[in-house]
């Protein structure tokens, strides 16, 4: 099965709004990331605006020659916003406002009938909903119930660990909830944390239809260039499912 590269572009949405600038563009960062291998541009609209702004995706919506993936908040707000912009997928995050990045998943079995109004209303409105979550049966299940044709995977705990035995432990974890999740006929991606050093083992997962990368990806551009950051990423999915 193939395996598609989601770059996450808000850090560069960081730089510009650190100093207030029009630049750098987050329409040539996209375009650069789409020449070089990019399956889709992910951008996260936070409550607090803190890299993307609302305008930017209005900006890039038209631009994108793949496909839009808005990460947000399950609010009203942020409902309202998907449905102007219509994004091709939508990905429901938790949202902190002190949080330095999204720490975890969400608990959709403890809020079913909020996230299975939030997933209907996308759906109504032809966006795909995408819940990230932890690694976990039970909110897998949860999932299914709301009928969202998509979970993404939250990669952070396995990517922060800080041992061998605690890193193949996550890693089992995340093999055997894309294996749960795929049987019950819902679309595997993952992401969060995910670097040149710790993806290839979550690329060979075959389940997995798409990662979502951000942070590594942006970091690396500054000294290679943000095409070769990008095809690199690329290169490395795609070899590490044999493709
Ligand atoms: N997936 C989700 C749902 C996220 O919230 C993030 C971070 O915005 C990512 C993937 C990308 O994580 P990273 O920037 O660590 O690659």
């Amino acid at each position: 099965m193939s395996i598609f590269l989601g770059v996450n572009i808000d850090h560069i949405a960081t730089l510009r709004q650190v100093r207030g600038t029009k630049y750098p563009s987050l329409i040539e960062a996209a375009r650069i990331c789409e020449d070089s291998g990019a399956d889709s541009i992910t951008l996260h609209l936070r409550e607090d605006r803190r890299h993307i702004q609302d305008r930017d995706l209005e900006d890039l919506k038209s631009k994108l020659k793949t496909k839009m993936n808005l990460e947000m908040a399950a609010t009203d707000e942020m409902l309202k916003i998907a449905s102007e912009i219509s994004p091709e997928d939508c990905c429901l995050v938790p949202e902190k406002r002190q949080e330095l990045t999204t720490e975890g998943g969400l608990d959709v079995a403890s809020q079913l009938s909020r996230m299975k109004d939030v997933c209907d209303q996308l759906q109504s409105n032809s966006i795909k909903a995408s819940l990230f979550i932890d690694a976990d049966r039970r909110q897998i299940d949860a999932v299914a119930e709301c009928q969202a044709p998509i979970i993404e995977i939250h990669t952070g705990h396995y990517a922060n660990a800080t041992n061998q035995k605690n890193t193949e432990l996550e890693l089992k974890k995340i093999i055997e909830a894309c294996e749960y999740a795929h049987s019950l006929g819902i679309q595997v991606n993952a992401g969060h944390g995910l670097t040149l050093e710790n993806t290839s083992a979550i690329a060979k997962i075959d389940s997995i239809v798409e990662l979502n990368i951000g942070h590594s990806i942006i970091s690396r551009a500054l000294f290679v260039g943000l095409a070769l950051a990008t095809s690199e990423m690329k290169a490395l999915i795609l070899k590490a499912r044999g493709l």
